[in-house]
């Protein structure tokens, strides 16, 4: 209340001029927009978004950075670099709350000792489609997960007295022709998912800004749409900060009347639609009556009450950063988030090994991939490789093979000092299977790059990798398989290796974690955050629409599976994944013991796990939703990341989010229970349920 208030007595004292200065972010100079736009002072550091202040109110200019997985840099200020966390969907794997909030942490950090008090972060556009270029950006395919760990990230960040958006709202979930792109969906479906998710972190965290997509919902571009910001976010919500647009997704002033309250880099907007909407079409608006003042002055007030709120007005000296502080939360991330999807008795490798072990492809004697766009990061020690790849597009030129200075051989080699490891570039089939069969272990790598502004056109590796790891499994019966990827890949070689790890970008510190993870030394504890389909047909949309089609073309993707997404659509149409949302192996066993459910307005389930094998690790015991009154529903509704020692118990109680359990009903606006039995499973995985009981529910109308 006080920032709300302080916001009605600052915003009353500025004039029109002040109040419209503070609607718009200039870009700062980059390889896009080359040419240093005069509205940014001197000695102000380039980045994505700059907003002036008002010194004679104390209202200090906003400089926007990205993003979720470090303070990101190219192009922006050469030289400059910082902490490069793994992809967001190693953050998902490892289903750690508390991770996550160390992350967000280090964000803010990060971004206040350069004088960015806006992060541009919060990605949490569920992974819908195993081939959209972003989803290593983004945490998940469930809301609850999702929102859970993006508004620890968020807290995270305005603990540092610096605001974070969430975004990109909503249904921003390919990345083909993203601009022109209609996001078809049925509306109750969209509560119960991607909305979801943004309710339910936003009611957490309460992050200072909402960023609005590139795309289309039912027709309605997402930085215009009435319904979703007006209706939904702003009424339904009651959310008291500001919606930014995303850059150059601003096509008209009356965006304002539809609830966007700034147009953010508003150069790319001159270049995509002509105009700068939220300058002088804004302004004459105003002054021909069609801009509301009430509106006007709620725009302005939206943007200080939240500099208020976070505090970023109040800045004093930044604390210092401690960068080996923040080495080791990319470490954390990488070691918690990698996954073993499958264990034939080759992992871990014995620390005193000493097999002739070939490492083969990955750039691995190099360092670790990134993925590209916007989000991508210059660790601390530079890039230990570039390699221009191109593409068409706006987005084409910032298409690069970008490799952390983080080998995984090099590590290797240090874990495993007796052992004898030559490295293969993958280059060849007949080269690579010629150092594996002299060798007695394999491990190879696949990678490929993701990023923003590509769509993926189907789950293959790139560059011939499938190719190469066939022929090494042929050659090798110990073959085992590391994968780089920002999403699931086709694994046509599944049942001739012995060992998959699915790594993602790991991060700066990604190659320790993986040595760390093949040698024992860090128990593997990550759980898929997404389901790893065999292949596309299983999924809701064999054939993206528009993919391939020149930019600038409009194009419709409906996402017919509404609030099914990833696992739940699994469940529905039955089809057996390879990998389902929640696995992940361990170098040690749990067992599940003495479920208790109650029931009555929500679920609250107890469980004993306990760790009945040989070592120390963690477990994540999920609970999930499999029945309603009437009809199977897979949701989850809760998860705990335990610790245990070899024979210790824990009993862990998980109370469901009531809108799990509730479908939303559009007429009335509300969530609502129907009586009945709701069944109810503690499992390892989506579709592993170890344990199950049913209870009743009351029934009910809450919430909007
Ligand atoms: C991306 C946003 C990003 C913005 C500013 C856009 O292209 O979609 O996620 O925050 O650029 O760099």
């Amino acid at each position: 209340m006080a920032s709300e208030a302080r916001a009605l007595e600052t915003e009353q004292q500025m004039t029109d001029d002040e109040r419209f200065s503070l609607l718009i972010s200039v870009m700062g100079a980059n390889p896009i927009t080359p040419v240093r736009d005069q509205r940014i002072p001197a000695g102000v550091p380039m980045s994505a978004g700059y907003t002036p202040g008002v010194p004679r109110l104390g209202i200090p200019a906003l400089l926007m950075t990205d993003a979720s997985l470090g303070v990101t840099n190219p192009g922006y200020r050469p030289g400059d670099t910082a902490t490069a966390l793994p992809a967001a969907l190693a953050l998902g794997a490892s289903f750690n709350p508390t991770l996550a909030r160390e992350a967000g942490g280090m964000l803010g950090r990060e971004a206040r000792v350069r004088g960015f008090n806006v992060l541009l972060g919060g990605g949490i556009n569920l992974a819908r489609d195993p081939r959209n270029g972003r989803n290593f950006e983004y945490l998940s395919e469930d809301p609850l997960l999702s929102a859970v760990l993006a508004a620890e990230v968020i807290d995270g960040t305005q603990a540092e007295s610096v605001i974070s958006t969430i975004k990109h709202y909503s249904l921003n979930c390919n990345e083909t022709n993203r601009h022109w792109l209609d996001a078809v969906i049925d509306p109750d479906a969209h509560r119960e998912s991607d909305l979801l998710a943004f309710q339910i972190a936003i009611e957490r965290a309460q992050p200072g800004a909402v960023m609005s997509g590139y795309n289309q919902i039912n027709g309605e571009y997402a930085g215009g749409n009435h319904h979703l910001l007006n209706d939904v976010l702003k009424d339904a919500w009651g959310y008291t900060g500001w919606v930014m647009s995303d850059w150059g997704a601003t096509p008209s002033w009356d965006y304002a009347l539809k609830g966007l309250d700034q147009e953010s880099g508003v150069q790319i907007d001159v270049m995509l639609w002509n105009t700068e909407s939220f300058v002088a079409p804004l302004q004459a608006a105003y002054a021909e009556g069609k801009l509301p003042k009430a509106r006007l002055s709620d725009m302005v007030r939206r943007i200080l009450r939240s500099m208020y709120a976070v505090g970023v007005d109040q800045w004093g000296p930044a604390p210092a950063v401690d960068l080996a502080r923040h080495h080791a939360v990319a470490l954390d991330t990488a070691r918690q988030g990698i996954v073993l999807l499958k264990n034939d008795g080759v992992l871990p490798l014995a620390a005193d090994t000493t097999a002739r072990i070939a490492v083969i492809g990955g750039h691995a004697q190099v360092g670790v991939p990134i993925g590209t766009g916007s989000s991508a990061v210059v660790p601390p020690s530079g890039y230990a490789a570039v390699v221009k790849l191109g593409g068409p597009g706006v987005m084409g030129a910032a298409r690069n093979l970008y490799l952390l200075p983080s080998s995984p051989l090099a590590a290797l080699k240090k874990l495993l000092p007796q052992a004898q490891i030559d490295f293969d570039p993958g280059m060849s089939p007949a080269e690579a299977a010629m150092l594996a069969r002299r060798s007695d272990v394999v491990i190879v790598f696949g990678m490929r790059v993701e990023g923003e502004g590509f769509d993926l056109p189907d789950l293959t590796l790139p560059w011939g990798q499938d190719a190469v790891i066939e022929a090494v499994a042929s050659a090798n019966p110990h073959t085992m398989v590391v994968l780089e990827t920002g999403n699931p890949v086709a694994m046509p070689w599944r049942d001739r290796v012995k060992g998959i790890v699915q790594a993602w970008y790991p991060g700066q510190a990604g190659g320790q974690a993986i040595a760390e993870v093949l040698t024992g030394q860090v128990n593997p504890s990550g759980r898929l955050p997404i389901t790893f389909p065999a292949d596309l047909a299983q999924t809701p949309r064999p054939a993206l629409p528009g993919l391939g089609a020149p930019w600038g073309t409009p194009i419709t993707i409906r996402y017919d599976e509404g609030a099914e997404v990833g696992y739940r659509w699994f469940a529905k149409t039955g089809a057996k994944p390879l990998y389902a949302f929640g696995h992940g192996l361990s170098y040690t066993r749990f067992a599940y013991s003495d479920l208790t459910v109650s029931g009555g307005e929500t679920i609250t389930a107890s469980v004993t796990v306990t760790n009945t094998g040989m070592h120390e690790g963690a477990d994540v015991p999920q609970l999930y939703l499999t029945d309603a009154p009437g009809e199977p529903r897979l949701r989850l509704l809760g998860f705990e990341r335990i610790e245990l020692a070899p024979g210790a118990s824990r009993r862990v109680t998980i109370t469901a989010d009531p809108r799990l359990l509730a479908r939303f009903d559009g007429a009335a606006g509300q969530w609502r229970i129907t009586a009945g039995a709701y069944r109810v499973a503690l499992g390892r995985s989506a579709d592993d349920v170890v344990l199950t009981a049913e209870t009743p529910l009351t029934p009910r109308v809450f919430g909007t």
